[in-house]
């Protein structure tokens, strides 16, 4: 079965198709992708305009999805069902991707699907050859979310804990603003924290001892006051440079350390030993390096996507939707767009 996945949610057009006869191969069952960013076009104004995502999305899909065929040597008559993010994210920015993928369905006539965003997030590290076992904990952290979620199977998803203000990447977004680096802040952050010393600095981990959700904004008013305080926001580039990479890599350490623990925590809570880390944030090498030490003292594992697969992408879509159509679900004739949903 191929399915395409569209992902129109936010500043990324991601398009792939899954094939599940493909599942065992060394591709995560992928046949092909594309991935265009608006990164560019939003940098001029320093965050993403909502108008002008959506009529990028309209402007490089079609193109995108041609050259997504011609990549996998197939027909759009082959393809088998369609499967498009309905929420949550910007609303015009969903609507494109959305009509797109629903007119195509019905032109086709295939089903088409519409995918929670984060659904997609939380089942990307399944694809493949030798995906983790139902039951396990999930560990979601994106740009627009951070949670701690159950996951008892396909669409069984219980949340344990959320981000009660900031979420984790938007909090590195915005530190990395802070310290003068460009978005996307996370990689940015990281990448100055290999020279920076993680110690050097002692950044609040708030909300520790209660219960598992997180609060990250007092970690983001520490960083500015500490910016203000050693003025280390990169104006003077050359004679704090050293200062600089010692902020980043403290707030990455601090930021780490209170992901693993109450991953730690939610783990002993609900009584499983499988961690699977979703979203952006997922990406980053440190979390995933302390996450693995951290969690082989406790007799639990880690799993993760490829990096590829972290951030936003048409992949992650087609295969939550191949979940969801395997278990007999589809979408009327319908489009309808949710800009803010829970899971
Ligand atoms: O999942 P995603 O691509 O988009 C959303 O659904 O929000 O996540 C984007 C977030 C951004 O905040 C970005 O800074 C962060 O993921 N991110 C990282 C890394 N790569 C991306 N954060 C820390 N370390 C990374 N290597
Ligand atoms: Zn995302």
């Amino acid at each position: 079965m191929k399915v395409l996945g569209l992902e129109t949610s936010c500043d990324e057009t991601g398009l792939a198709i899954f094939d599940s006869e493909l599942i065992d191969s060394d591709n995560n069952g992928l046949l092909g992708q594309v991935l265009y960013s608006q990164i560019e076009l939003h940098a001029l104004y320093g965050g993403v305009v909502p108008e002008l995502a959506s009529r990028d999305h309209i402007r490089k899909l079609v193109p995108l999805f041609h050259e997504l065929l011609e990549q996998c040597g197939i027909n759009k008559n082959d393809i088998d069902a369609i499967a498009y993010t309905k929420g949550p994210g910007l609303i015009g920015a969903l609507m494109t991707g959305a009509l797109f993928g629903r007119s195509l369905a019905y032109g086709l006539g295939i089903p088409a699907i519409g995918i929670h965003h984060m659904e997609g997030h939380l089942l990307a590290p399944l694809m493949g050859a030798n995906p983790p076992a139902f039951p396990f904990v999930s560990l979601l952290v994106s740009g627009g979310h951070t949670q701690l979620i159950a996951a008892k199977g396909v669409g069984q998803y219980e949340i344990l804990g959320e981000s009660i203000d900031d979420a984790a990447g938007e909090c590195f977004d915005k530190a990395a603003k802070m310290l003068g680096l460009e978005y996307p802040g996370g990689p940015n952050i990281a990448k100055l924290a290999e020279s920076g010393n993680p110690n050097a600095y002692d950044l609040p981990r708030p909300m520790l001892h209660r219960g598992l959700d997180f609060s990250f904004s007092g970690m983001k008013t520490a960083v500015h006051n500490l910016i203000k305080d050693t003025d280390g926001s990169g104006n003077g580039a050359d004679s704090n440079a050293q200062v600089r990479a010692d902020i980043a890599a403290s707030f990455q350490h601090a930021m780490v350390d209170t992901l693993v623990r109450k991953s730690t925590k939610a783990l002993k809570q609900v009584g499983m030993n499988r961690l699977v880390i979703a979203g952006g944030v997922s990406a980053n090498r440190h979390l995933r390096e302390t996450l693995e030490t951290e969690l082989a003292k406790i007799n639990a594992t880690v799993h993760y996507a490829p990096p590829a697969l972290c951030t936003d992408n048409g992949a992650m879509i087609a295969y939550a939707g191949y979940e969801r159509l395997q278990a007999g679900q589809s979408d009327d004739l319908a489009v309808s767009c949710v800009p803010r949903w829970s899971m």
